[in-house]
């Protein structure tokens, strides 16, 4: 039986690790092939280490293994040359391009000593990078096509994007992934008569780096000196109707194969929440956002 994506490439930036890697996986189980770019390299505000280059290696073993081809490129959203190198060299070896997963991310929240660079790396990445990924697939995408960026419920949450106590990074973070809700609107509606989609999948906590890390857990748990994973996973819980403290990695995949796929052919413009529904807990619910 031909899979839901058979035959499509799909470019995916972030995936080296996490939801990246885990929408690459999902994806070429389908049939996809896959470019797959990451930094493979620390930005110096993110509290937390970035994926490494075996990381990227590791998600093309796993792609290769389910039999579709692979072409992996270091690469930093940030810098659109290098994104469309990347690009480039992906098309040589693929031929054609189909789907766009904007995923790379990061949530420099500093402990102790926040800067404003914070502010400005995290705007960089989790905004302009998406932007980069768009603009160099731009020329590539054909009918039936579809853009499938990574937002965050922290967009729709407004303690993230409004409140100084959060500090730079978290302040950049919210208000990166609040703005692409706007951005992705408007691109949605001038690619349609084209029937090229674009959607963004907002997820609630995942069970990531980007939410393990010591930086996190001091933040949920600041009366504890080393906050550990079981420390903090009652807290992660309340964000969540359901009582989970994360989702994992292929419940957003399965949203971006959704995405992804023609059976999603009339949808787009949307913003779907994979939050297990703690958009619900919000006072009002999400429809008085
Ligand atoms: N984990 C969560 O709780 C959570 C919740 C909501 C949204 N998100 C979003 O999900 C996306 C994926 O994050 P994740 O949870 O898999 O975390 P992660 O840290 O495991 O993965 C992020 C990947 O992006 C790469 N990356 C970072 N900056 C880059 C750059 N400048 N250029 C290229 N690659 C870069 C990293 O090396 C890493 O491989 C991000 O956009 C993040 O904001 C995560």
């Amino acid at each position: 039986m031909a899979g839901r994506v058979e035959g499509k490439v799909a470019f995916i930036t972030g995936a080296a690790r996490g939801q990246g890697r885990s929408h690459a996986v999902r994806l070429a189980e389908e049939g996809a092939d896959i470019i797959a770019v990451d930094i493979c390299e620390q930005i110096e505000s993110n509290p937390y280490p970035l994926a490494t280059e075996e990381d990227l290696a590791e998600t093309a073993k796993l792609v290769e293994k389910l039999d579709r081809r692979i072409v992996t490129v270091k690469a930093d959203v940030r810098d659109r040359s290098q994104l469309q190198a990347a690009l480039d060299e992906g098309l040589a070896a693929l031929g054609h391009l189909d789907i766009v997963v904007a995923n790379a991310g990061i949530l420099p929240m500093a402990m102790g000593d926040p800067h404003a660079s914070d502010f400005v790396d995290a705007v960089d990445v989790d905004l302009v990078g998406v932007m980069n990924a768009v603009a160099v697939s731009m020329p590539h995408l054909g009918k039936q096509a579809s853009v499938v960026i990574t937002g965050s419920t922290a967009a729709m949450l407004p303690n993230t994007t409004d409140n100084p106590a959060m500090g730079p990074g978290s302040a950049g973070y919210g208000w990166a992934k609040k703005t692409l809700m706007g951005y992705s609107e408007q691109l949605a509606l001038h690619l349609a008569p084209e029937f090229i989609r674009v959607n963004v999948i907002h997820p609630t906590n995942v069970n990531t780096h980007l939410l393990h890390n010591d930086g996190l857990y001091s933040m949920f748990r600041p009366d504890l000196e080393n906050p550990t994973r079981e420390d903090v996973e009652p807290a992660f819980t309340m964000f969540q109707a359901m009582p989970i403290p994360y989702v994992e990695t292929v419940d957003i995949s399965n949203a971006v194969l959704f995405f992804a796929s023609d059976e999603s052919r009339y949808i787009t413009g949307q913003q779907l929440r994979v939050d297990a529904g703690s958009l619900l807990k919000m006072p009002g619910g999400p429809t008085n956002m």
